[in-house]
């Protein structure tokens, strides 16, 4: 065995003695989670997922082998829970003695019988619906952490709030942001020491960056870090700001902009050196031209932290991609493993970021031990060896023009989590290929809680739309499993999956790596060959990635599936998505297990109205105005073209009565509860009367294409 970790055989060894005792049915009025401290996330029993990578080391790997390549054909649904949410479910369920803790769109959570699917108790933070707006990339949650009796949730309008595991009564509920600016919580906490870390996104929007630590029993700020420098004109929070200041150009006051840097999504962390992993994301603005004109590293967006539990303050950092101008976010998901590499142990740290290379980090030191690309890339051809620094292809960085870039915005891979098997040592990555475009804003103007990229999405779109016609369409995106040898950096074998935007992975002691996809595939796979062993269509998209865990001596298997996301709400819409095959996105948990029922009844579609839309009376100009001003604002979540994928509405097909009604929803945000917000800070009356003009200019041409299919085909 080349690679292994002393957590995954610390867990094992546990499995026959601990197994009984943490893994059987909840009694009633108990809380299993009172005893779940640092040791135990350290080393969790082999039936228990208690960390949102299921410890610590954020593996993504259960020691179970109950279900194992030989009987995995035989897995079906041992009961399933609807979350009665159409939005994007991203989340991991922690397990702990026998009761399941897991959140939905809209930072909600549940209380569930692990073994059952009884519901224990349901929280809802009433997030407002607002609040969506300052959201990149839908409304996702990714998980609670628990401990000592309490879980913990982030919510998407920036609070923290401690919940009795044995109740779900809130103990406490704090506000972590400045609530003046665009900032969202969607990643799951991490409570180490007693201290409950988390961080924020935003930098879409106009955030500055910070990942913060409370005390877990009071709430009370134990210390913050910023990821980005503020105003140069005051004193620096602490040396490492006063280091990365130097690597910013003060001409665009980034500081008045955010600057970026949202630590959102990745942690991990290594008890034996008291280290906390925490990834950086991209710039606010993207385009550094704007953020940082003149060029400079611009520390620390699109890194890898080391920050030292206890005080706050930096170990060491690595970045990833210096300078970013390409959305290309460091805050994929981290592994720490052990591996012998030219014949030494070596305590790693693994991240495949969006920018396409795999890196193997010494995780005392930060130091690089190798870096190679797992996706296809046109930014750049290696990684310096000796500086840790991408060699950048002249002409990647956009300036002025039109530029096309591989991997696209969302990455060679997203927050998707990967997995690693201690047991065929190799690293399963949801990997994507793709091309972004990007087009500088002519003159970019700055606007609180506004999207701020620098990027033009209406000039992307319009590129988009002459690379079609002139017969030159960007690149298909498309969607892997990948399995990748960390030492020898090298893939062992893929599975292309149906789409592009896709699930994240587990791996198990029974050989096996599951995950699903956007067309509501969830399959297991052998994990040292790729061969596919059983699939099972769940008929609703999936993102999230499985967990796995025991209650009674039975392994059990639990995924959420419900779409959309970045990749979900933005992109055109795709047949083979399973939101647009069955017309329906509710999100359900699956739970599997042997001998479980191998098929999923369909949900009744939402639905529109198959009628006309009413007449157009704008003229061309105000129909070409409307263009701009939708890809600018509404894109994001409606889709590009108007044509949604269907995870929201499509604005083409609405019912009659919306169309009379598009003040009263874009400014007077008639339907905010909802999560369409008011434009008002951003729009006028003729805006949203040009936005009209061009969403209807768009619902015609459908109605004409389903009345004239063949000659719409031409
Ligand atoms: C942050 C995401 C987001 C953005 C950006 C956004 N919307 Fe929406 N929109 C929504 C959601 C969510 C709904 C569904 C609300 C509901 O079901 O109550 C919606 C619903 C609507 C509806 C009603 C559709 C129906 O069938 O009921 C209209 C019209 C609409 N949006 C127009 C726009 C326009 C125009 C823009 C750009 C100015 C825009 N939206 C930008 C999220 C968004």
């Amino acid at each position: 065995m080349r690679a292994f970790t002393l957590a995954a055989l610390f867990a094992a060894a546990c499995l026959s003695v601990t197994a009984a005792a943490v893994t059987a049915a909840p009694a009633q009025g108990t809380n299993p989670a009172a005893d779940v401290d640092g040791a135990r996330i350290a080393h969790p029993a082999a039936g228990e997922w208690l960390d949102n990578g299921r410890s610590y080391f954020e593996q993504r790997f259960s020691p179970l082998k109950q279900i194992n390549t030989a009987n995995v054909k035989d897995l079906g649904v041992a009961w399933e829970y609807r979350t009665y949410s159409t939005r994007a479910l991203e989340g991991s369920p922690v397990v702990v003695g026998g009761v399941m803790y897991v959140t939905a769109a809209w930072s909600k959570v549940w209380a569930l019988d692990a073994k059952t699917g009884k519901e224990i108790w349901a929280y809802d933070p009433q997030v407002p619906g607002a609040w969506g707006r300052y959201a990149c990339c839908d409304v996702p949650n990714r998980g609670v952490a628990v401990w000592k009796g309490a879980v913990y949730v982030g919510t998407l309008d920036g609070r923290l709030v401690k919940l009795d595991a044995a109740n779900g009564k809130p103990v406490w509920d704090i506000n972590t942001i400045d609530r003046k600016r665009a900032y969202t919580i969607t990643g799951a906490p991490r409570i180490v020491d007693g201290l409950v870390v988390i961080g924020n996104g935003g930098s879409e929007f106009d955030a500055r960056g910070y990942i913060s630590a409370y005390h877990a029993d009071t709430g009370k700020l134990a210390w913050r870090f910023y990821t980005v420098p503020g105003d140069p004109r005051k004193k620096p929070e602490n040396p490492a700001m006063a280091a990365a200041m130097k690597t910013w150009s003060p001409a665009s006051r980034w500081w008045k902009m955010g600057g970026g840097g949202s630590p959102w999504e990745s942690m991990s962390y290594d008890p034996a050196l008291d280290l906390l992993y925490v990834g950086t994301g991209n710039g606010a603005p993207w385009d550094r031209n704007d953020r940082s004109p003149g060029g400079g590293d611009n520390l620390y967006l699109s890194s890898i932290l080391a920050i030292h539990a206890k005080t706050g303050q930096l170990a060491w950092y690595y970045q990833t991609t210096p300078g970013d101008t390409w959305d290309f976010d460091s805050t994929s998901h981290m592994i720490l493993a052990d591996l012998t590499i030219d014949g030494r142990l070596r305590h790693v740290l693994i991240q495949a970021p969006k920018n396409g290379f795999f890196y193997v980090l010494d995780r005392a030191t930060g130091k690089l031990i190798s870096a190679k690309p797992f996706a296809v890339m046109n930014w750049a051809t290696g990684i310096d060896p000796k500086t840790g620094k991408p060699i950048e292809n002249p002409g990647a960085r956009y300036k002025d023009k039109v530029t096309v870039v591989m991997p696209q915005e969302t990455g060679g891979h997203n927050w998707q989590p990967m997995a690693f098997s201690p047991e065929t040592g190799l690293v399963y990555i949801p990997a994507m290929d793709g091309a972004a475009i990007f087009a500088p804003s002519e003159k970019f103007v700055w606007k609180p809680r506004a999207w701020n990229t620098g990027n033009d999405f209406a000039a992307v779109s319009k590129a988009v739309m002459a690379a079609i016609q002139s017969g030159k369409p960007p690149p298909p995106s498309t969607g892997y499993i990948k399995a990748w040898d960390p030492v020898a950096q090298k893939e062992v074998w893929h599975q292309q999956l149906g789409g592009n935007w896709n699930g994240g992975l587990l791996a198990t002691a029974g050989g096996l790596v599951f995950g699903g996809g956007a067309d509501g595939i969830f399959a297991a796979y052998n994990a040292k060959t790729g061969e596919k062993l059983w699939s099972i269509d769940l008929k609703t998209g999936i993102l999230a990635p499985p967990v796995s865990y025991a209650v009674d001596g039975q392994q059990y298997i639990a995924l959420l599936a419900g779409w959309g996301g970045a990749g979900g709400l933005a992109s055109l819409k795709d047949p083979t998505t399973a939101v647009v095959r069955t017309g329906t996105n509710q999100g359900r948990l699956f739970v599997f297990k042997l001998g479980g029922k191998q098929q999923v009844a369909a949900l009744q579609p939402e639905g529109n109205p198959n009628v006309e839309p009413p007449p157009q009376t704008a003229d061309a100009a105000t129909i070409a105005k409307g263009f701009d001003a939708f890809h600018r604002n509404c894109t994001v979540c409606h889709g590009f073209f108007a044509e949604s994928d269907g995870v929201l509405p499509d604005l083409r097909t609405v019912p009659p009565e919306i169309w009379s009604q598009y003040d009263n929803i874009v400014l007077g945000g008639a339907l905010a509860d909802g999560g369409m917000a008011s434009f008002k800070d951003l729009l006028k009356k003729d805006d949203v009367t040009a936005i009209r003009a061009y969403v209807l200019d768009r619902a015609h041409a459908l109605w004409d294409a389903k009345k004239h299919p063949q000659k719409a085909a031409k």
